[in-house]
């Protein structure tokens, strides 16, 4: 399904040269990985225990190094990049993002709760390993640093949102700097260093309810509440983060 349409369509975008993955060479190499989770329990030193703990916690149970060869046979790498930093603004970056928050996309885009014409099509045949290890690939790797400016509007929402419209500051969820956590089994992406119109695109996403599939409806919420021009001013300042 759609496969001709996508294929035509990386034709005529180069950008989009992205041929379906073919090959099986993922399975024939993951009787070869070492679990990471139980090499890094064993280096863990107890000054780095709390770094430790929370990278544990980004990688998940997957295996970057399988992730590795999955995300590069699955082409993930040529649109998110191989150190997990897209080269095309749309494109989200995935470097140190939650493997767990990365998993729930793509089963989101697999059951249609999140569309996308390329990632509906890129994440159709990914069993739950495979996601497991791709996403454990890209949050191995150096977290997401972005270059967008130090917005003062941005950064006041950001940090204080506004109570009297009830919109919630977006740290109090997405952690400092905007880099992310996982509280009471939700997972809160990183969105500092996020590409800037990626970020644009997606708090309109969830403002027009094109986008819906964060947990209860949240970020619809919160979306609504902001302008366009706060919208802006937000993307400006996380990409910054
Ligand atoms: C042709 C380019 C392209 C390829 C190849 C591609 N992606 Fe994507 N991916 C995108 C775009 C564009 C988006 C943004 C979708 C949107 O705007 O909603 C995206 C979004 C995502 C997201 C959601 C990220 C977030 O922050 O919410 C995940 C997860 C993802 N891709 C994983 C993958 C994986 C895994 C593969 C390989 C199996 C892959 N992508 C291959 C272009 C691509
Ligand atoms: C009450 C908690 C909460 C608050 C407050 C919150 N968010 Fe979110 N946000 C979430 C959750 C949960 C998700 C993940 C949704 C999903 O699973 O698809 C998310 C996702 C996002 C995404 C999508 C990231 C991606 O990679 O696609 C963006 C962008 C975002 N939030 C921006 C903001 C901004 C800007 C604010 C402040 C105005 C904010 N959020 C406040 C909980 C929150």
């Amino acid at each position: 399904m759609g496969l001709s349409r996508l294929v035509s369509r990386c034709n005529i975008e180069p950008v989009f040269s992205c041929r379906k993955r073919s090959d099986k060479r993922w399975q024939r190499n993951s009787f070869l990985a070492v679990s990471t989770l139980a090499l890094l329990a064993s280096v863990k030193s107890i000054a780095a225990e709390d770094g430790a703990e929370i990278a544990a916690q980004r990688i998940g149970s997957g295996n970057p190094s399988i992730g590795k060869e999955k995300s590069d046979a699955g082409r993930c790498q040529e649109c998110h990049g191989a150190d997990g930093n897209s080269s095309d603004a749309k494109i989200p970056n995935h470097a140190g993002q939650y493997a767990a928050y990365l998993v729930k996309q793509l089963s989101d885009f697999q059951s249609g709760a999140r569309r996308h014409e390329i990632m509906t099509i890129m994440a159709e045949d990914l069993s739950t390993a495979d996601m497991a290890d791709i996403g454990a690939y890209f949050a191995n790797l150096k977290i997401m640093q972005g270059d967008g400016g130090d917005n003062p509007l941005g950064r006041h929402l950001f940090v204080n949102g506004d109570q009297a419209r009830e919109i919630p500051a977006c740290v109090s969820c997405h952690g400092d700097s905007g880099k992310g956590r996982i509280a009471d089994s939700v997972i809160y992406p990183v969105i500092g260093g996020q590409r800037k119109i990626y970020l644009r695109s997606q708090l309109v996403n969830w403002k027009l309810g094109d986008r819906k599939n964060s947990p209860g409806g949240v970020m619809n919420k919160i979306a609504k509440s902001l302008s366009d021009d706060e919208i802006e001013a937000l993307a400006d300042y996380i990409s910054g983060l």
